[in-house]
């Protein structure tokens, strides 16, 4: 799907949920326009799914199944591919993943499908050696189980989930590297923001871009921070093989002021 997404010239929404309210608006959203769609979760967003007030250490992964099986009952019936996955793993949330991967190899043997798309491993902040070291060893554990695998190079700026990005643009050289060992697709910094751009943001880099894009051939590029990036931008990125885009912050606004409006009335 990715890869014809990249060779079509279109890329897929990749956004974030909450609940199950947010994940039926996705599933609205995308059977209107009929397009096939990416829902994903982060920790935190698994967590509240879970519910905020669940402390155990689990409620995370709990969160993350619970919401996984909602959209395995309701996808069909809003007539619409629908791609699962979770976003920005971090070192100190492997647990996390390995906790999503034993329900995911439970999952498959049952059904022979995966439970879960794909995981996003982001080690953007460990060494490159590391960073490839432990995702390589994840690769192979969800291919195992017909998953596929994003990881980051580079950092994406800005905040999500309380964890602040310093903002550094990818290497093409270290992307190809990536690319080289099959990895399913690459999130590469190109100064994306999480969360609302600033007034004086310089826009996404193109130069960079572009390289990347030649020197990783086929491989489908990710753009995080996708709300308030120009209608223009988006559509160059996308020229440039970017196949996937992550929204979070839009919707979550939506989703206050509609609450905030319907309190007030
Ligand atoms: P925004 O919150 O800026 O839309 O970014 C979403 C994102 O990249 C999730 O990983």
């Amino acid at each position: 799907l990715f890869s014809y997404a990249k060779k079509e010239g279109f890329a897929i929404p990749a956004v974030n949920v909450v609940g199950t309210d947010s994940i039926n608006a996705v599933l609205e959203a995308a059977s209107k326009v009929k397009s096939p769609v990416i829902v994903q979760f982060s920790n935190g967003g698994a967590g509240f799914y879970a519910g905020k007030g669940l402390k155990t250490s689990d409620a995370a992964v709990l969160g993350a199944i619970s919401g996984a099986n909602h959209v395995h009952t309701m996808a069909k019936a809003y007539g619409i591919p629908v791609i699962l996955h979770t976003d920005h793993a971090a070192k100190k949330l492997l647990p996390w993943i390995d906790g999503l991967l034993d329900a995911g190899k439970e999952h498959f043997e049952k059904t022979k499908r995966p439970l879960f798309t794909s995981h996003m491993l982001d080690l953007s902040e460990e060494s490159l050696e590391e960073n490839i070291e432990i995702c390589v060893e994840y690769f192979k554990k969800m291919n195992a189980i017909d998953m596929m695998i994003e990881i980051e190079l580079g950092i994406t700026g800005g905040e999500e989930d309380g964890v602040v990005g310093s903002g550094e643009v990818a290497d093409p050289a270290e992307c190809k590297q990536i690319a080289d060992l099959g990895i399913d697709f690459l999130a590469a910094g190109i100064g994306n923001i999480h969360g609302k751009y600033p007034a004086n943001w310089a826009g996404l880099n193109f130069e960079v871009l572009g390289k990347i894009n030649e020197a990783t051939g086929d491989m489908p590029l990710v753009l995080h921070g996708g709300s308030g990036i120009p209608d223009e931008m988006i559509k160059e990125a996308i020229s440039l093989g970017v196949a996937k885009i992550n929204v979070n912050t839009e919707c979550q606004l939506v989703f206050a002021d509609a609450t905030r409006k319907y309190i007030e009335e």
